[in-house]
């Protein structure tokens, strides 16, 4: 059970992290072009944001205390580390806002790739160098990602771990088998495999470079394995999951591609399986936000974010299959855990 010091110490870490990357936020604005265009209507201020991450990070705590993950650690990686990661986003600031300014999100489209990837996957989501494509952009993603959320992109994927964790200590499948589909550079399954390091898990993610990143993350760690594959045309078989989590790829999606990834869920998760699936909040679910939704795209190349944040995604789930059981906002994000009917058999 955490004592009162532990609290302490995660509390004052965690401060410490979101005005770490707040000050990356504050100046990587202050550089940044202006962007016509949206808001229609004001923006949240800036005590309202951090009043919600401070609730996000007080359930983040209760999580910990419950045991459903262990309480992140004091930092994210040592001090050399962490300013050769400053470094880096900062020295690769002015091509993002050369881009930005000249809403160019396609410097990475290359013809000759066309036939490996979908189109849509070949451009400069957030503006970033290299969009997917690089190792670069996958050694300086985890760094930007938490600056954009100024410092609450890892708690926020830690609300879908601990949906995930709950129901694998509920389950009475044994040998449970996770698959967490777009894993990025990994960050979902490092945390999953610290809380649960016997779990068999498979990542997988249309990104080569990524998936090396991944590798490298999670090389502490036995029973994982690492599949390069499109989430429309998953390369396993029919329910063949016990589990599965989705963080932070549908908002990226075109519709066709997301009603297609949802079936491919759908398909590969065991009757009775659950999906821990956690992308952008949508326009309703904190009203007082929706200007800031509709501006983010503007902003930061996303061809996609505003279809995605106007989609009717329980809808989605069930035409595909998959009963909702549960959503909840989460800072920027949103949780949804859905079930395939069905009782999961134990092995
Ligand atoms: C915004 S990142 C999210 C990564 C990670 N899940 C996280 O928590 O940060 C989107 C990821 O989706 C991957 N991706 C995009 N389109 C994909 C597709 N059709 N199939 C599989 N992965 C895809 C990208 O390569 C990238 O790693």
């Amino acid at each position: 059970m955490p004592t009162a010091l532990d609290k302490l110490i995660y509390q004052t870490t965690q401060k410490m992290r979101s005005a770490w990357y707040s000050a990356h936020y504050a100046a990587a604005m202050r550089s940044a072009p202006s962007i016509e265009g949206p808001p229609e209507g004001p923006l949240p201020s800036w005590r309202t944001v951090y009043d919600d991450l401070n609730d996000l990070l007080e359930r983040d705590w209760q999580n910990v205390r419950e045991g459903l993950y262990p309480a992140p650690l004091p930092a994210d990686t040592g001090p050399i580390t962490s300013a050769r990661k400053s470094f880096a986003f900062f020295r690769d600031l002015s091509a993002v806002n050369r881009r930005r300014q000249a809403g160019d999100g396609q410097e990475v489209f290359n013809p000759d790739l066309r036939g490996r990837y979908p189109r849509y996957f070949l451009q400069n989501f957030h503006y970033q160098s290299g969009g997917y494509l690089t190792d670069e952009s996958a050694a300086l993603y985890d760094h930007q990602v938490e600056v954009l959320f100024v410092g609450g992109a890892d708690a926020m994927r830690r609300q879908c771990l601990g949906a995930l964790t709950a129901f694998l200590q509920t389950t009475a499948v044994r040998k449970a088998n996770h698959l967490d589909i777009a894993c990025g550079t990994g960050r979902f399954l490092a945390m999953l495999k610290d809380a649960r390091p016997r779990l068999r898990v498979t990542g997988t993610d249309l990104s080569q470079p990524y998936l090396r990143e991944t590798q490298r993350n999670l090389a502490d760690w036995s029973r994982t394995g690492l599949v390069h594959a499109n989430a429309e045309e998953l390369p396993f078989a029919d329910a063949s999951y016990d589990t599965l989590s989705c963080v932070f790829l549908f908002h990226e999606l075109p519709q066709k591609a997301r009603l297609r990834a949802a079936a491919e869920m759908a398909r590969v998760l065991k009757p009775g399986g659950r999906l821990f699936f956690l992308d952008s909040m949508q326009i309703g679910d904190r009203p007082d936000y929706d200007a800031l939704l509709r501006r983010f795209p503007v902003a930061f190349h996303e061809p996609y974010y505003h279809d995605f944040i106007t989609s009717d995604l329980i809808s989605m789930f069930e035409e595909s299959g998959l009963r909702i059981l549960r959503t909840q906002r989460e800072f920027f994000a949103k949780l949804l855990v859905a079930e395939k009917p069905g009782r999961l058999t134990t092995d």
